[in-house]
């Protein structure tokens, strides 16, 4: 990958971002993430929102939260946050003030895990059967279980926006239930829901205009998406990236690209291991190349995944890959990350993309170790 070391080109990523899709202060987005820090019922934690509002104060120009689950049946985590009811409005409230104070602007996700639901009673999918890695079946969804997750996600959209939310992102990435329905290998239905890629992608164009009617024009939309499922019987990046034309052409206003799920090859997952600045960096840079050069003027391409310099980042806009750009784990070791960027400290990012972040979730909250012990003087990554 072709790598820009001039300093002009550089500074364009910190520059006021002006359009008429969703302006903001610089082009640096902080992806989704996890952070295991709610209460056990899904509500919102002062130190879950501190640990949002420190990367809106760090310098990103928009962040994005954890995947909020929109029903209790689609609930794939300990500790998430929950946009199922109406106690979340007064959470995203706080929230958004707080975010809005640092200067950055506030993005929901909202998310259905389908058979991935480890913590629902029941789980549903789109034919039924088991998410790799689970020990529980899940029970194939009827087109009125369709509808009510529709509008489950309708009303979670509804809540964000009444709490002062700049916008919400659908989660259709990863394995969680819109990937389910794109996929081939979960997707065995013979209705129009099944089959063809048209059909495998209905159940997302129906939430997308659900959430649409729910949250008005005005309001902006984005949507996360797998541009590979990356295994074997899967869908490929044909196929994803027609995807998410089609959504944009739905109206969406922010693609966000990503790539696979836990379950994918090492190498299609959304969070590669080992990524690091120079060659390895932008794993995902092809697909959103190719969604930005058809997508329609009126929308914005995000690309998330393995971002981790200024020099090859700076290269990615100038070329025309995407206009906006996620960073996930380098967030979590560095929530101040685009400010030491931006006051002349270029070198890259800590992150070695080891993926013990997701790791210390399994005891608290989520971390980043390396970075710790490097606090504690143990270990120096730059
Ligand atoms: C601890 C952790 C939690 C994550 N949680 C989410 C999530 O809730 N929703 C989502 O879309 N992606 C989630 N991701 C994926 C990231 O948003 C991102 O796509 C991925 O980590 C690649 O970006 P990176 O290389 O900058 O980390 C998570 C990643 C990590 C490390």
């Amino acid at each position: 990958m072709k790598e820009i070391n001039d300093r002009e080109k550089i500074i364009k990523l910190f520059m006021p971002f002006e359009n008429d899709v969703f302006p903001l202060r610089n082009r640096f987005v902080r992806a989704a993430a996890w952070l295991g820090a709610c209460s056990t019922e899904g509500r919102a934690t002062p130190l879950f929102q501190s640990r949002l509002v420190e990367t809106a104060a760090g310098g990103a120009a928009a962040v994005i939260t954890e995947a909020a689950y929109v029903s209790p049946d689609g609930r794939a985590l300990g500790r998430q946050w929950g946009l199922d009811s109406d106690a979340a409005t007064a959470e995203v409230r706080r929230l958004s003030d707080a975010v809005h104070a640092a200067g950055s602007k506030l993005i929901v996700q909202l998310s259905h895990a389908g058979a991935a639901a480890s913590y629902a009673a029941a789980a549903y999918s789109p034919s039924g059967g088991m998410f790799p890695g689970s020990d529980k079946d899940s029970l194939a969804m009827t087109q009125e279980d369709i509808r009510k997750v529709c509008s489950a996600f309708a009303d979670a959209a509804e809540r964000a926006k009444a709490g002062g939310a700049d916008g919400v992102e659908i989660h259709a990435a990863h394995g969680c239930l819109f990937t389910q329905f794109m996929s081939p290998l979960f997707n065995k239905r013979n209705d129009e829901y099944g089959g063809a890629l048209e059909n495998r992608m209905r159940a997302m164009r129906e939430v997308y205009a659900a959430v649409r009617r729910a949250a008005g024009d005005g309001f902006s939309v984005w949507l996360k998406l797998s541009m590979t499922e990356g295994a074997p019987g899967g869908y490929g990046p044909d196929e994803g990236i027609e995807a998410a034309l089609a959504m944009l052409s739905c109206g969406v206003n922010v693609l966000e690209v990503s790539s696979g799920a836990a379950y994918s090859d090492p190498q299609h997952v959304p969070a590669v291991v080992g990524v690091s600045a120079g060659d390895s960096e932008a794993p995902f840079a092809g697909y959103a190349a190719a969604v930005k050069s058809k997508a329609p003027k009126s929308s914005l391409i995000l690309l998330t995944g393995g971002l981790r310099s200024l020099p090859v980042i700076a290269a990615l806009l100038e070329e025309g890959t995407a206009d906006l750009f996620g960073i996930c784990r380098p967030f979590i070791a560095e929530p101040d990350l685009i400010n030491r960027w931006a006051e002349d400290d270029a070198r890259p990012s800590a992150c070695i993309s080891c993926n013990a972040c997701f790791r210390t979730a399994e005891e608290g909250v989520v971390d980043c170790p390396i970075m710790r012990s490097r606090q504690e003087g143990e270990w120096d990554p730059l």
